[in-house]
């Protein structure tokens, strides 16, 4: 089976093409620090080619959710290297997702300061999970030009922080509607400095992350995640084949690891001129090795990678209840459905207490 097939992502030599894509769960401490039950949790998924690690905000300033980890202390760093370590050990590779959340935030989970984004440009018609419960969004602060420059330095500090702390390489979290998502799309960045307006200054952050990144971990170490037809967080485009079509001629200029590619994940009804499958609409654009993502059993996933159009696939949900997936995938043995109430926040059960098979 060509999912079970060795694979060469950069330098590095991966078991097989399986990725377990990241997830937030939402169990590091009050201060984002993780811990022994993050260490057993992806130390029991190492089977996977490649582990992407939860979304890990850069600075205090990223962080929009309650819980979710940092790495951006000391602290982190060396609490994340347990986690490295556990993997390692068990023969696995793991990056870290770097996440800022810009605007998916709320001044309850963030001592009272307003999330920032590209633009004072709130998010309409959801609700933000918060310790006092679902809460409206509010109107962030927009970044200034000096603060863009300054969060750029956030990322490039938080890849040093990755590689301390024993990291194979980083991800930019630039999918489901997160700050670099935020720069991309018109409906979100109304700037009128270098970072705003045309297609071009709008994918300049993402370019400007990308490249610190790559001058941090070298090529084929920094890897990219990006959801051009997922309009979750209020993540509209007048015209994503053009964004997107130009965002991915510019990353090819880079050595990256790959393109995590998110494939439409919501119905499209209420964008018509919007292509439907994106992984056929952009694949073709990127010259590297391309990630697919979203809904794919161990049938798609094959199909898609026999026909080319991906090297690797990456699952999540599957991986909460199955944490021996690619030993399931490999004898075709049936999947343990995860437990919903327990995807984000509390302890051990739901988390680290799903069985391998016999
Ligand atoms: C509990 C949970 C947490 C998630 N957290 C993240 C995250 O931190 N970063 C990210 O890029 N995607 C996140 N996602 C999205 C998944 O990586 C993935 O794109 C999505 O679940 C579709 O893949 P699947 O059909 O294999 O589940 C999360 C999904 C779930 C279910």
């Amino acid at each position: 089976m060509k999912l079970l097939e060795s694979v060469h992502v950069g330098d590095l030599a991966l078991h097989n093409r399986v990725v377990m894509a990241p997830m937030t769960r939402s169990r590091a401490d009050a201060e984002g620090v993780v811990g022994p039950m993050q260490a057993t949790y992806y130390g029991q998924r190492a089977t996977a080619g490649l582990i992407v690690s939860e979304g890990i905000n850069i600075s205090r300033e990223a962080l929009g959710s309650p819980l979710t980890p940092g790495l951006f202390t000391p602290e982190h760093v060396a609490a994340w290297r347990t986690v490295t370590n556990a993997v390692h050990a068990a023969g696995g590779t793991i990056f870290a997702q770097l996440w800022h959340t810009g605007r998916v935030g709320h001044s309850l989970v963030r001592g009272g300061a307003l999330p920032v984004a590209p633009s004072a440009i709130r998010i309409e018609g959801q609700k933000h999970f918060t310790s006092a419960g679902p809460q409206d969004y509010e109107v962030p602060r927009a970044l200034t030009t000096d603060e863009v420059r300054a969060t750029v330095a956030d990322y490039r500090s938080a890849a040093e922080h990755a590689k301390a702390a024993g990291f194979d390489g980083v991800e930019l979290h630039g999918a489901f509607g997160y700050l670099p998502n935020q720069f991309l799309v018109d409906g979100a960045n109304h700037r009128t400095d270098e970072y705003g307006g045309s297609i071009h200054n709008r994918c300049r952050f993402v370019l400007e992350v990308m490249t610190e990144l790559v001058a941090v971990w070298g090529p084929g170490r920094a890897g990219i995640r990006l959801s051009p037809l997922v309009p979750y967080n209020g993540m509209v485009d007048s015209d994503p084949v053009a964004l997107f079509g130009h965002l991915i001629g510019r990353l090819n200029e880079l050595p990256l690891a790959y393109l995590h590619l998110m494939q439409a994940l919501f119905p499209l009804d209420a964008f018509p001129t919007w292509p439907k499958d994106a992984l056929g609409t952009f694949g073709p654009l990127y010259r590297g090795t391309i990630v697919t993502n979203g809904g794919y059993d161990r049938d798609r996933a094959e199909a898609v990678l026999v026909e080319g159009r991906a090297q690797l696939v990456s699952f999540a949900t599957l991986f909460i209840a199955n944490p021996d997936l690619v030993a399931r995938f490999a004898k075709g043995a049936a999947l343990a459905a995860p437990d919903r109430a327990t995807m984000y926040g509390g302890g051990e059960h739901g988390y680290i207490d799903y069985p391998a098979m016999g």
